[in-house]
């Protein structure tokens, strides 16, 4: 193996004591500690995990956490009175209604229902149309997390050859608008690409978000690239990444693990997202 492992775990840990550290300034300012508010509809053992852990980590993180978990048969008004609720009340800075959600309701619908300005997950399409535009707003957890791994692990992007795999609003195309914002040259490949070895060959930056384990090889991947996967597979041989790691590590120069690298980023940006809105909102 010769590719550096990047620890995003770390990095998360030091980001969430950071965080932990001004919330806890903001608390002694404002008089009322930052506030998140997580909806939970239906028990997805994964989504269950989640959501557990983002309450753990605010909490932890100096905030205060609200956990709505509803039944599965939720109907789409009674989430959406929810979230007018959430959107009304002076205590929640922040709104995360986990996805996926039930299929009787329409992710976009509530989605859209969401404040802006209490939209820590970005995708609202107010938040992804500011993203575009280069206006502040809020950015997906995932992408940004992303982000501060490759400008720690290369420091300036810009010229650069990235190729991001995958096109989803969650993490695809927010992270090639974040990279095309480095100036890095982005493509955005996807299950209609032709020839992806070839266009992964060429990249200097790969991130991958396909959601199919072991997808990318080590044989695609140029020697000395950096490489983010962003996949979470659970399979038989446990959780693995949408890279083949032990193909990538003997050619790559940087790559993020499958878990510990990308995983613990996310959640350190909704918090740090949530701090933003706080402040936002009390000013
Ligand atoms: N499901 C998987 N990742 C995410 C995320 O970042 N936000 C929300 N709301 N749901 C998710």
């Amino acid at each position: 193996m010769t590719a550096q492992i990047i620890d995003g775990k770390a990095f998360a840990l030091g980001l969430r004591a950071r965080v932990g550290e001004l919330a806890a300034a903001f608390r002694g300012s404002a008089g009322r500690p930052a506030g998140l508010a997580v909806v939970l509809v239906g028990d997805d053992p994964a989504s269950n995990v989640y959501v557990r852990s983002k309450g753990k980590a605010t909490i932890a993180a100096n905030m205060e956490s609200f956990e709505h978990r509803l039944p599965a048969e939720t109907s789409q008004d009674d989430l959406l009175a929810l979230v007018e609720r959430l959107n009304a009340d002076d205590r929640v800075d922040g709104i995360l209604v986990q996805l996926p959600l039930p299929a009787h309701i329409d992710a976009q619908t509530i989605i859209t229902r969401i404040s802006p300005d209490k939209d820590v997950d970005g995708f609202h399409p107010v938040n992804a149309g500011r993203l575009m535009t280069g206006l502040p707003g809020f950015v997906p957890c995932t992408p940004l997390g992303c982000l501060m791994l490759l400008e720690d692990q290369l420091g300036d992007l810009s010229g650069l050859d990235a190729v991001v795999i995958g096109r989803s609003n969650i993490v695809g195309k927010p992270m090639a608008a974040l990279l095309t914002a480095k100036s890095a040259t982005v493509t955005i490949a996807h299950s209609r690409t032709r020839d992806l070895s070839s266009v992964v060959r060429r990249a200097d930056i790969i991130v991958a978000a396909v959601g199919r384990a072991d997808f990318v090889k080590g044989e695609w991947i140029k020697p000395g690239a950096t490489v983010i996967d962003v996949g979470i597979n659970r399979t038989d041989e446990g959780l693995v990444g949408d890279v083949d790691f032990d193909g990538a590590a003997s050619v790559a120069g940087a790559i993020t693990p499958v878990p510990g690298g990308v995983g613990p980023m996310t959640i350190a940006c909704l918090l740090r997202n949530t701090l933003v809105a706080a402040h936002r909102n009390a000013g």
